[in-house]
Order: C-alpha cells, then sequence, then structure tokens
C-alpha cells in the first residue's frame, strides 16, 4: 500500500494516475501533469484552484472553449432516448448532422461516414481512395501528423512515427515540402520547386498508381508550415490531370481553426474527401468523419461499402457535432477567430521586436507557432529537429515557466504552438502574450550573437 496520508489531493490524484496509467509520446517517469478539475471557456482549473489559460485549446481541438453546457443539454437529452443503435439503424441526429456537414462542405461533398477520431478518418480514407481507385499508393508529406493508428502513422511524416519504422504500412510514398522560413530562395521559386518535385515523384511512381495525395488542411503540430501561395491549387491540378484524388486532413484545420470552416477554403480549392475530427465535437465526445463527395459515394449505390465501425454515427456524439456546430454559428465563432486572428498577429509583431529569441511566427486563423531561434540571422534552432531529451534544456525550462505562470499550450521542439478557443478575446490574448513574453527571457538568455 501506498501511503497517501500526508499527501494534497491533488497529489493523490497525479500519483493515481502515474502509477496505474500510460501516457503518450513520453517517458513514464519525470512526468508532471496539471490535475485539472474543471474548466470554462479559455481556462482550466487544478485542484489547488491554479488557473491555467489554454492557448492551444486543448491539442488544438477545443474550439468552441471549455464547459459549455448547450453541448452537456444536447448530449443528455440525446442519452434519455436513446445512447447506442448499431450503425446499419438511424437516428434523427445523425440524419440532421449529415445534412448540416453537407450544407458547410463545397461542391458536392455531401456524404458523410462518421468514424470516431481523427485516425480513423484517415485510415477510411486511405482505404476508401485505394478502393474507389483501384491504386494503391497514397503520397504524404514528410512534415505532417495524420494519427497514430498503423496506415496514419505511416502516412505521417512525423518523426513520432520511426519509434515504429519496421512496422510502416506499405505503399505510402513521402515528399518534402519546404517552408518559407527556412528556403532562402524567395516564395515563388520555393512554389515552383516543391510544386516540380511533385510532378517528377508522380511519374517516378506511376501516377496510375497513386490513388490519392493527402495533405493537412493547413499545416499544424509539425510547426505551421504553411503552403507556398498555389501550391494546393497546383496540388490539385497534378491530382485532375491523373485521376489522383485529393484527401484533405481537416482535423486540426477544421471548424473555423484558421479562419473559415476548412483551411483548405484559404487556398480556393475543393478536395475529394475531407477528414475531420477534433473540433467537430471539440473534445466533449470523442468522434470523426470522412465526408466524401457525391461521385464517390455513388459508386456504392449498387456496390458493397467495405467500411464499418460499432461506433459510426453514434447517437450522443452526433448529437454533441450537431450542438458543436449551432455553437460556432450561434457564438460568431468563426468571424471572431479571424478577428482575433489579426489582433494576435498584430501583438505577436511587438513581441518580436523585443524578443530576440523568436525567429518566426506563422499563423493563419488563429492556428500559429513561434519559432524560438538561437541567433535570427543564422536561424540556428533552440531545439533541433525531433530533439532528443538532452536537447530540449531551453525549451523545457520556456515550457516549465509558461505553466509556472498560469497557462497550458503545446511545446515542441523550438515551437510554441498559439492556438486558443476561437470564443477568446483580445484581454484574454494580451494576457497569454505576457505570460509568453515572461518564459522568453529564458529563450532570449541563450541567444548567441
Ligand atoms: C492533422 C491531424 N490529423 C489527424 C490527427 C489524428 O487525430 P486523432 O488523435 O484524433 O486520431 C491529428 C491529431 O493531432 C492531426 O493533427
Amino acid at each position: 500500500m501506498i501511503d497517501t496520508s500526508s499527501k494534497t489531493e491533488a497529489q493523490e490524484i497525479i500519483d493515481e494516475n502515474l502509477d496505474y496509467t500510460l501516457f503518450s509520446w513520453s517517458k513514464q517517469k519525470g512526468i508532471n501533469p496539471i490535475a485539472v478539475e474543471y474548466a470554462k471557456g479559455v481556462y482550466l482549473y487544478d485542484y489547488n484552484g491554479k488557473r491555467y489559460l489554454d492557448f492551444s485549446s486543448g491539442l488544438m481541438n477545443v474550439n468552441i472553449g471549455h464547459g459549455d453546457q448547450r453541448i452537456t443539454e444536447a448530449v443528455t437529452k440525446q442519452m434519455q432516448l436513446v445512447s447506442y443503435v448499431t450503425p446499419s439503424s438511424v437516428t434523427k441526429v445523425r440524419g440532421e448532422l449529415g445534412k448540416k456537414l453537407a450544407e458547410i462542405c463545397p461542391g458536392d461533398l455531401n456524404k458523410a461516414f462518421f468514424t470516431l477520431c481523427g485516425a480513423t478518418s484517415i485510415e477510411n480514407a486511405i482505404k476508401l481512395a485505394r478502393l474507389y481507385t483501384g491504386r494503391h499508393k497514397i503520397f504524404t508529406r514528410y512534415q505532417s501528423y495524420h494519427g497514430s493508428s498503423n496506415g496514419a502513422m505511416t502516412a505521417s511524416g512525423d518523426p513520432r512515427k520511426l519509434p515504429v519504422d519496421s512496422q510502416q504500412a506499405p505503399n505510402f510514398v513521402h515528399f518534402d515540402l519546404p517552408y518559407l522560413y527556412r528556403w532562402e530562395y524567395g516564395e515563388e521559386n520555393l512554389l515552383k520547386e516543391s510544386t516540380a518535385q511533385l510532378e517528377r515523384m508522380v511519374a517516378y511512381e506511376g501516377p496510375s498508381n497513386i490513388a490519392a495525395i493527402l495533405l493537412e488542411g493547413e499545416s499544424g503540430s509539425s510547426g505551421c508550415l504553411q503552403y507556398p501561395k498555389g501550391y494546393l491549387k497546383a496540388v490539385r491540378e497534378i491530382c485532375n490531370r491523373h485521376g489522383i484524388l485529393l484527401i484533405m486532413d481537416e482535423v486540426m484545420s477544421g471548424f473555423g481553426r484558421t479562419g473559415k470552416w476548412f483551411g483548405f477554403q484559404n487556398h480556393e480549392i475543393v478536395p475529394d474527401m475531407i477528414a475531420m475530427a477534433k473540433g467537430l465535437t471539440c473534445g466533449y465526445l470523442p468522434f470523426g468523419c470522412l465526408m466524401v463527395s457525391a461521385k464517390i459515394a455513388s459508386k456504392y449505390d449498387d456496390a458493397v461499402l467495405p467500411l464499418g465501425l460499432t461506433y459510426s454515427a453514434h447517437p450522443v456524439c452526433c448529437a454533441a457535432a450537431l450542438e458543436t456546430l449551432k455553437i460556432y454559428e450561434e457564438d460568431n465563432l468563426i468571424e471572431n477567430a479571424v478577428a482575433m486572428g489579426k489582433y494576435l498577429d498584430a501583438q505577436v509583431e511587438t513581441l518580436k521586436a523585443t524578443h530576440p529569441s523568436i525567429g518566426n511566427w506563422r499563423n493563419t486563423g488563429l492556428l500559429g507557432c513561434l519559432e524560438l531561434v538561437k541567433n535570427k540571422s543564422t536561424k540556428e534552432p533552440m531545439a533541433p529537429f525531433n530533439a532528443k531529451p538532452g536537447e530540449m534544456g531551453v525549451m523545457n525550462n520556456v515550457a516549465a515557466k509558461i505553466k509556472e505562470l498560469g497557462m497550458y499550450t503545446f511545446v515542441r521542439w523550438n515551437y510554441v504552438f498559439i492556438a486558443p478557443p476561437l470564443c477568446i478575446t483580445k484581454e484574454q490574448i494580451d494576457e497569454g502574450l505576457a505570460i509568453i513574453s515572461e518564459a522568453l527571457k529564458i529563450a532570449d538568455e541563450a541567444v548567441v550573437e
């Protein structure tokens, strides 16, 4: 028996979690999690009553903010009627949600296959693309993340897949797409070179073998590595020319995060499928959706659609999603994301002038990332790509300071993400940037002239 008599409630909770549960993407010793008791709006509260500003909306998913009782009511109401029906049965909410998603999706993207999370949306997108085209290869970007299940992890270029390198699924081809800050030859040239490289790779791999190109609607956890202007249009054109499907992964960039319903809408293209999760239910319940064009769906009018999940179209999740979509509109959250994104950009410009460690700021709507460097001229990163724990000293101290000062945000390698709930106010952005500014003093001290 562990003696818990002299511990605070918070410490007991933390210890029980550490003793009996496993933590994602971490060595299990030395973790110091926030024990969250409740959350409201943009704030989390721990068991000691300490308040944390959630500056990355959890994992960039709690777009509407925390603790919205409208969701609780919608979910409760559905549970009082029925909590589960098999996916072969129907409920009112399933049809209503499908119709609503068809309304917000552009083009003929009007058929929803409901999943459980981002990874299950991606797995089904990959499977359906192969089935529909009769082709096997999937092209994806190296610096991307699409989920941690086997196919989605292989599709990701993210180094989180390297420890399971030997388990990679076959027939994924990765291509490089550099980003402007670390490209020395200008944006026009970046577009030209990147498009030409993709064209060559498509030719080498055999266009008639390629089922789909899968890309994030806007780059997320790889560091908000924005597409060169015109790139997604060029990719769409390559797809059209070769009968390749274009799948946009909107798991992180969807639902107002980038100032539009979907990230790809900033690039004036329409994909063939959209993978969704996160902002669809904002974490109130786990849920996802693969939105498919009418053209693809019609192939299965008279043929069996070989996709299925016990919890597909779960009524309670559908109710949560339907209410979430209503909240985006009722509270004008997407408009607020645009306005607050502009405000954030302006405030970060001021911050950049006072902190020599800020090398670059990339942001679309409220999906933003500070890239910290040891020197603005050489752009030497404060921590390298895929940094080992021993190389994270300064960044760990920055992250610890942020937490100490009452903020939760996503810090990775030399990146500090800023992606708050879309309901955030100017005052709350100021509060968050003041905390980050204070923590950046640690990084500034590590700058070498
Ligand atoms: C772009 C993108 N796709 C897919 C996923 C996987 O989603 P999930 O963790 O819900 O499986 C993530 C998760 O962060 C993501 O950012």
